[in-house]
């Protein structure tokens, strides 16, 4: 991390490999002091960009996984009532004192805390339509007001904000034009290379070629209904080299096809591929021309 011109900048880190213009859009929202929304395929590293780039700057994260049921209120606090009447009926705790039993959420908490934080607003795109409309004032002010007590929680540090969505759902225009936008492309081979040597450092050169000719082959058969991603990528090496296979083994096969496929459909035109006397492509320009090395 380095702070030029008044910013702090990201750099990447040794456990997340990031592109340039990936870089370059994490920094341009940490100095506009703007939210990032990050798109891509599952498995393309949105969830994990965030954790780096607390890591790179050095900040503390906190992690907002937003689910269907998801308000974009509990973000900011809940006013725990059940407690507090219970409280009241056992004669426990102080009910007097309503700030007792306001519960900050993820937005609150960065807002409220000393230390300038990461937060990650995770699959904002699971909620309904309403949700990121719901924040819009609160990102673009960091404040809210405890309707409860007129407290006023005004962050005392820009948090930066990384929101990340899988597009099931459009996002409203209001809340886009208040983002930095980034599309996590699906990585090429020679990226997706220095990816996989984060998590399987020194792999056998011969052997992460087949692996990733298979790979690319895979994810370009046109009727696949469910393409495997990066994440599935490296769960596929671990179990290849736990289990021992041979590189030959691999060239002509393809082991363990339950960590890429993930539907049976697709698992059954492969074994239809299989048994007819087609060959799996085991070089690089059996890939077309859009993969010579
Ligand atoms: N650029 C990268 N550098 C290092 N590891 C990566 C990268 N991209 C993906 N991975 C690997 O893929 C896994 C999945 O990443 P992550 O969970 O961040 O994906 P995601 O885009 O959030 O997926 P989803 O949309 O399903 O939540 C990571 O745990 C990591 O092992
Ligand atoms: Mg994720």
């Amino acid at each position: 991390m380095t702070e030029a011109n008044g910013f702090q900048r990201f750099q990447g880190t040794e456990g997340y490999i990031a592109s340039k213009p990936l870089i370059d859009a994490v920094n341009c929202a940490v100095a506009l002091e703007r939210p990032l929304l990050v798109k891509g395929e599952p498995g393309t590293g949105k969830t994990l960009l965030a954790q780096h780039v607390a890591a790179g700057l050095g900040m503390p994260m906190e992690h907002w996984h937003i689910k269907s049921t998801s308000k974009g209120a509990e973000g900011l606090y809940v006013y725990d009532t059940i407690q507090r009447l219970n409280d009241a009926r056992f004669g426990e705790g102080d009910v007097k004192d309503i700030r007792h039993y306001i519960k900050y959420g993820p937005l609150g908490r960065v807002f409220a805390a000393a230390e300038r934080h990461v937060l990650l607003i995770d699959e904002v795109d699971k909620a309904d339509v309403e949700f990121p409309n719901d924040l819009l004032r609160e990102l673009d002010e960091m404040r809210f007001t405890v309707m409860e007590t007129g407290d006023e929680i005004s962050a005392k540090e820009r948090p930066v904000v990384i929101i990340t969505s899988n597009n099931e759902k459009e996002l409203p225009d209001a809340f886009l034009r208040r983002c930095v936008f980034h599309f996590i492309d699906f990585p090429e081979p020679d990226l997706m290379k220095e990816i996989v040597d984060v998590h399987h450092k020194n792999l056998d050169a011969t052997l992460l070629d087949q692996v990733l000719i298979k790979f690319y082959w895979l994810r370009s058969q046109r009727e696949l209904r469910k393409k495997p991603s990066t994440s599935e990528l490296i769960d596929w090496i671990a179990v290849l080299l736990r289990s021992g296979v041979t590189n030959k083994q691999v060239e002509e096969h393809l082991p363990f096809i339950g960590t890429l496929l993930k539907n049976e459909q697709d698992t059954e035109a492969l074994s239809q591929f299989e048994e007819s006397d087609s060959k799996l492509p085991s070089s690089w320009s059996e890939l077309g021309p859009r993969y010579q090395q």
